[in-house]
């Protein structure tokens, strides 16, 4: 905590309690880098202030997003917790743990991440950089599982501090203990970006930002050789991210 007095790094959404701007940041936050979220995060929550706006959003609104939240539709899943929470609370998200897993989209990680950071609750909190400091700094082996590491971490929460205790170790993971540093794999290795599906679909997504000539499957096949772009198109049409028509991309 005396670390992260000095070091701490000033990010929008640690100038917030509201539980909604800080869910907003989480799902962000997942597999984005901190430096890439901030601009978006700004957008974002001048478009859709609060969930009752979120939730009324039109397609074409929601889809000006959709560049950056493309891949898994991360923004038509924030839109369907939203209309979850409008329809159930009101438009308050809840700030007990079961009504947030309850709803759609919310897994564990963003629970207790809304839980400590929008109402400093004493829940274990666990992201990759929180892992790895854990187990450098108490000498934990690498193969404990979440639900031991989770019943550790709770004991060292120090009372009334949770905010700031897993601020502070997300800084000193992402500062001064980093995977180079430690040595300490995280537990899945994400997939390589590059000639990932997620790489193709951010692709098409960009070019049907530009709004300028049509979009062709057969260029996209072009660009991407290797893949199968049937495949990965009928997966985005399913989940509403895009039209094909006549063999062109909308
Ligand atoms: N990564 C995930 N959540 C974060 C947060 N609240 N601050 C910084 N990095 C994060």
């Amino acid at each position: 905590l005396s670390w992260y007095k000095k070091h701490w790094r000033k990010l929008p959404w640690r100038e917030t309690r509201d539980p909604y701007a800080i869910h907003i940041s989480e799902v962000m936050l997942q597999q984005t880098q901190v430096e890439r979220v901030i601009p978006y995060f700004h957008k974002w929550m001048k478009d859709f202030p609060d969930y009752k706006h979120l939730a009324q959003a039109s397609k074409t609104e929601l889809l000006k997003h959709r560049s950056w939240l493309g891949f898994n539709s991360r923004v038509l899943r924030l839109q369907a917790c939203a209309q979850q929470v409008v329809e159930h609370y009101h438009g308050i998200l809840p700030n007990k743990r079961n009504q947030l897993l309850w709803l759609l989209w919310i897994w564990p990680y963003t629970s207790a991440a809304i839980l400590a950071f929008a109402w400093n609750q004493e829940v274990p909190v666990i992201d990759t950089n929180i892992r790895r400091v854990l187990i450098f700094l108490y000498k934990l082996p690498e193969t404990i599982s979440i639900q031991e590491l989770e019943d550790f971490a709770i004991t060292i929460i120090p009372k009334g501090k949770s905010r700031d205790w897993h601020n502070a170790l997300m800084d000193y993971g992402a500062l001064e203990l980093t995977a180079r540093k430690t040595k300490i794999k995280p537990i899945s290795k994400q997939s390589k970006f590059e000639g990932s599906d997620r790489q193709v679909r951010g692709w098409i997504l960009k070019q049907l930002t530009k709004d300028t000539t049509l979009l062709s499957i057969c260029r996209v096949q072009w660009e991407f050789p290797k893949k199968d772009i049937k495949k990965i198109l009928q997966q985005m049409q399913k989940e509403e991210l895009v039209v094909i028509k006549d063999q062109n991309i909308i």
